[in-house]
């Protein structure tokens, strides 16, 4: 079997050239790194990777817990993060929890079996999870993952998003708000409820807590809030809905009632779901700075597989507001 010495032997380099070169972790010279890719290729060589996990070593492998990838915006977050990783020459392993606490548990055993050198959580309902079953693995939360000291973790400000949606519909001229929102246990619906209620405060605009009715982060969700919100004897004339699903849902029992958004209602979400500029109307909604997250969220985790010790970090990105065409100018009633 073909081993390093015998690239670095053809290649005319030290074995450490050839591990940086294939590892990407220092840079080499063009010369070199050309004379060791062609030596590996006519070679053919595969590095083993599980043996130099086994010794200790990086296995350049990274797990990424998510709770939901029907979700279109976690399908982009991978999207990203696979990219990124890529990019560093790391593979991803994704193992979906369905919102399955059970799952989430056997997931991390066999994460720590195959020896990833680091985790992404972004899965909410491993805030059930005892720290115990976290082991010793550098591990970053990300989005809504547990609030747990100890840990690096990364998210939106969703305080400021929910701030940022609510102040939009106000300053459209809407005083009677309602809202959709996400699960009442969920971090980031409760940081996007206290925006709502901090930019509703602000402009002294009631708040009748009927609506405020909450639901999961899916279509169904927003759909079975919506209904609720909509059964209220005191009507709203604008709705924040804690992401863009919720807002799919929602506007489906709207139109069954013959609402034309943003004729009659408007509506604003959350995510900027790739969906979200081809729905009917397209909707205005408060983007997540994905990429970033991404691209951070890595950065992170590698400090910390690099530096085990080093101070755990919390890094919040700031939401922006996509306005298109959901919500609609309120004019001042006449007296
Ligand atoms: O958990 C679902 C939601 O949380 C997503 O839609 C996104 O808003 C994330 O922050």
């Amino acid at each position: 079997m073909t081993t390093i010495r015998d690239v670095a032997k053809l290649a005319g380099v030290s074995t450490t050239t050839v591990s940086h070169v294939l590892n990407k972790t220092r840079f080499v010279s063009v010369e070199g790194k050309a004379k060791v890719e062609s030596a590996v290729v006519e070679l053919n060589y595969v590095p083993n990777t599980v043996a130099r996990s086994l010794k200790g070593g990086s296995s350049r492998v990274l797990g990424m817990l998510i709770t939901d990838v029907n979700n279109p915006f976690y399908a982009d977050l991978i999207q990203w993060v696979d990219q990124v990783a890529y990019r560093l020459g790391y593979n991803l392993i994704l193992c979906n929890t369905q919102g399955n606490i059970e799952r989430a548990k056997d997931y991390m055993v066999m994460l720590n079996q195959r020896r990833v050198d680091g985790m992404l959580m972004v899965s909410s309902d491993a805030r059930q999870l005892p720290v115990s079953s976290y082991g010793t693995m550098p591990m970053v939360m990300m989005d809504s993952g547990p609030e747990q000291a100890g840990y690096d973790r990364i998210l939106d400000d969703s305080e400021q998003g929910g701030y940022m949606a609510t102040r939009h519909l106000l300053e459209s001229g809407h005083m009677n708000i309602g809202m959709l929102a996400g699960p009442l246990d969920k971090s980031n619906s409760q940081h996007r409820i206290a925006g709502y209620h901090r930019a509703m405060a602000e402009a002294n605009a009631e708040v009748d807590e009927r609506w405020v009715q909450s639901g999961e982060f899916t279509y169904e969700g927003g759909a079975e809030a919506m209904s609720r919100l909509l059964d209220q004897p005191s009507p709203v004339t604008a709705i924040f809905a804690c992401n863009d699903l919720m807002v799919m849902g929602a506007i489906r029992v709207a139109g069954k009632l013959g609402l034309i958004i943003p004729q009659d209602l408007s509506i604003i979400g959350y995510d900027d779901i790739p969906g979200a500029k081809y729905f009917n109307p397209p909707l205005t909604t408060i983007s997540q700075p994905l990429e970033q997250l991404a691209e951070q969220a890595i950065a992170m985790l590698l400090a910390r597989i690099k530096t085990p010790e080093r101070e755990s970090q919390r890094t919040l990105l700031p939401p922006r507001l996509v306005i298109r065409d959901s919500v609609a100018v309120r004019k001042p009633v006449e007296e």
